[in-house]
């Protein structure tokens, strides 16, 4: 249509007489290539276009309301990360964010520093390529326009350089773009993955009392979409950053060169239009963000009605759940028609402004073409440089916000990876195993827990465990009993006093030992890893040979079972162990409790999820493990401690009796009534 449109020009510019007929038909020339060249981009970016959200088309719009349709789209496509919608993803609320540590970042990216530099520099020079073009373009007009003029048959051969200039500009631009994006991607990905790892690194090593405050959610959160987002921003910044900023100086200069007085009327002109469209843009952008909230809202509605049917159902609710549901969506309904409307008055505003430089423009340069102060082909070069402007400035005013996005996601990041715990997983003294006894105190522990610090747990605690022998703690739920065996696992620190093992004070000892090495702890639930039964128990004691392995397994009750499968140590248990009973399970768990050999062994309500007939099984494999242990035993059902050697009533967090199981029944206090009321509840 365009070409259409030059042809009927020229046809009414060969018309036309006079100075102003080679006037007209020396912008006309102009025209015609500039129009080729934006129905060029226009054709291209139509083959590039797929459907983008609401969301996503006001992300593009959001730059400034100069440019064309054609630009804002390549720049839509030219997400490195193939993130379409990039741009707009629901925000997080802004609520005492992190800081970006750039410290921490520089150290990522130093191994990646030449590849960096090296993709700089290629995208350096692919901007320079992009300065020069239009000027070469120019070049070619001005062929053109003498040609038209003139009519001398030199036609071929006076193109012929320009037109192999301009090629050859093509291909080396295309060249180095393509390099620039392989190392960028390079230097990404390579940043992302170590991020990932120093991420995962640092939140392995966290204090027990993190994860009891933190979703396990949000971490993986950090690991996956805030390392994706910073690494895509990054990209982005960089390719696009320095190709923009390169791209606006350089064009400046050129337009400059071929007409300050164009040029100074662009300057006066241009970023008034930018900031305005960048405002714009934004407001539109926060419509769009509470529109999509409120389809949200809507959706909510609806999953919390079908997830419920029943009770819906149950109480007769169907018409007035469609009547909530019909309220939220006719709001979503209105809230993206006032959008829809904002983003057409701006698409139609950014048109007629465009179309009004351009004219602009022409209107002025045409008059310097008159005074002869202008070629057709500077013409042609000041309205594609002067697009390169546009387009790069838009790209710009994008990028702000990406960059703004980046680092907050870059801050979440590296929150967690300057984040140290207080205990550290290594460093400290060991005992050598041949003179470890295995004598465990707990004196005057009073604790509360991080994440409630007003309730204390333990108060003024006090217990020995001697070495060998077996002690029990009863009390009733909640009343602190797996809470000193995590202080003794040293998954927290006492507020007050001290838990000691031969005589040192626990903190003194590596705790990577303590846990690996000095204790065994079985646990009334027990998780497997989801692979084999052979890898689950070396979990206990990574480079246990094979007959370890079966040595645990027999001491545990658990290699009869385990053999009886047709894969037998090779059977994989599903995650988290679920294709195995309950006892299995714990069989399992106490053969990778044993394989350590530990002095010490923690067995906190191992067998209260159990059926009778298993808990014997498991029962008979404790009694096993705990010869020649010092042996803690939390218990539920007093079946299971009647035997110790010694029985601690923990109530309120404090130890209120202890004794022997018949000391204590003869002296008819707590231990005696809990007896009275389990017997009552097994009648
Ligand atoms: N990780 C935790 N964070 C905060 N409070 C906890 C945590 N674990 C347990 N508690 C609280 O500490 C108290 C004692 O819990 P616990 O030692 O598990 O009791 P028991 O094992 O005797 O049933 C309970 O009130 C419980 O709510
Ligand atoms: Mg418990």
């Amino acid at each position: 249509m365009m070409i259409l449109r030059c042809i009927g020009m020229r046809i009414w510019c060969s018309h036309a007489p006079g100075t102003s007929g080679s006037l007209a038909r020396r912008s006309h020339q102009a025209l015609c290539v500039y129009a080729r060249a934006q129905n060029g981009l226009g054709r291209a970016a139509q083959r590039a276009w797929r459907p983008v959200r609401v969301g996503q088309a006001v992300a593009f719009l959001m730059g400034p309301a100069l440019l064309s349709l054609g630009g804002h789209v390549v720049y839509c496509q030219l997400d490195l990360n193939n993130n379409a919608n990039l741009f707009l993803e629901p925000k997080k609320k802004l609520h005492a964010e992190p800081q970006f540590n750039w410290r921490e970042f520089w150290k990522l990216l130093r191994p990646q520093l030449w590849a960096l530099l090296a993709a700089s520099l290629l995208a350096f020079g692919a901007a320079i390529l992009n300065i020069q073009i239009p000027l070469v373009l120019g070049e070619l007009v001005n062929v053109v326009s003498r040609y038209t003029r003139e009519y001398t048959g030199r036609y071929l051969q006076d193109m012929q350089k320009p037109v192999m200039k301009l090629l050859s500009f093509y291909a080396l631009q295309g060249l180095l773009t393509s390099g620039y994006i392989v190392l960028l991607s390079r230097v990404g990905e390579r940043v992302a993955a170590r991020m990932r790892k120093t991420l995962f690194k640092s939140l392995l090593r966290q204090d027990v009392a993190f994860f009891d405050a933190k979703k396990t959610g949000m971490l993986v959160n950090r690991l996956t979409s805030d390392v994706q987002e910073f690494k895509s921003s990054f990209k982005q910044v960089v390719a696009q950053g320095l190709r923009s900023v390169t791209q606006i100086a350089g064009c400046f200069i050129s337009l400059y060169l071929i007409s300050p007085r164009l040029t100074g009327l662009l300057v006066v002109v241009m970023p008034t239009l930018v900031g305005g469209g960048a405002l714009i843009g934004s407001l539109l952008r926060r419509l769009s963000r509470h529109a999509q909230e409120q389809v949200a809202k809507a959706t909510g509605v609806a999953d919390e009605a079908l997830g419920n049917v029943r009770t819906v159902r149950a109480f007769a609710m169907e018409d007035r759940e469609e009547e909530l549901y019909s309220i939220e969506v006719d709001k979503s309904c209105q809230m993206n028609e006032v959008l829809g409307m904002g983003i057409a008055v701006f698409q139609g505003l950014s048109n007629v402004f465009l179309n009004c430089i351009v004219l602009g423009t022409i209107f002025t340069g045409g008059s310097l073409m008159a005074k002869n102060k202008l070629s057709a082909g500077d013409l042609m070069s000041f309205l594609v440089a002067a697009q390169t402007v546009q387009r790069s400035m838009a790209s710009i005013s994008v990028l702000f916000g990406q960059v703004v996005r980046g680092l907050s996601a870059g801050a979440r990041v590296f929150e967690f990876i300057m984040l140290e715990p207080q205990v550290f997983l290594h460093g400290g003294k060991k005992i050598p195993f041949h003179s470890l006894v295995g004598q465990v105190s707990f004196q005057n522990v009073t604790f509360s827990y991080p994440t409630r610090p007003g309730d204390e747990v333990l108060k003024n605690f006090s217990l020995t465990l001697p070495p060998f022998k077996t002690v029990a703690i009863v009390g009733q739920s909640g009343g602190g009993k797996s809470t000193v065996a995590a202080l003794l696992e040293r998954f927290y620190d006492p507020n007050q006093g001290a838990v000691f093992l031969d005589g040192v004070d626990i903190r003194m000892l590596d705790p990577s030992w303590l846990r690996g090495q000095a204790i065994g702890f079985i646990s009334q639930e027990p998780v497997l890893f989801g692979t084999t039964i052979m890898e689950n128990i070396r979990f206990g004691k990574p480079g246990a040979s094979d007959e370890e392995v079966y040595a645990a397994a027999e001491q545990a009750n658990a290699d009869g079972f385990i053999r009886s499968f047709p894969e037998g140590y090779s059977t994989v248990v599903g995650e988290r162990g679920v294709t195995l009973s309950g006892g299995q399970k714990q069989r399992v768990a106490i053969a990778r409790a044993l394989i350590k050999n530990p002095r010490i062994l923690i067995l906190d309500e191992a067998t209260s999820a159990l059926d009778a007939e298993s808990e014997q099984v498991v029962q008979a494999a404790l009694d096993r493990a705990a010869t020649g242990r010092t042996v803690l035993v939390i218990a539920h059902r007093l079946s299971t401690i009647m035997g110790a050697d010694l029985i601690v009533v923990l109530s309120q967090g404090r130890v209120v009796e202890a004794g022997t199981h018949s000391a204590l029944l003869n002296k008819g206090g707590f231990y005696a009534e809990l007896i009275r009321r389990q017997a009552k509840e097994l009648k």
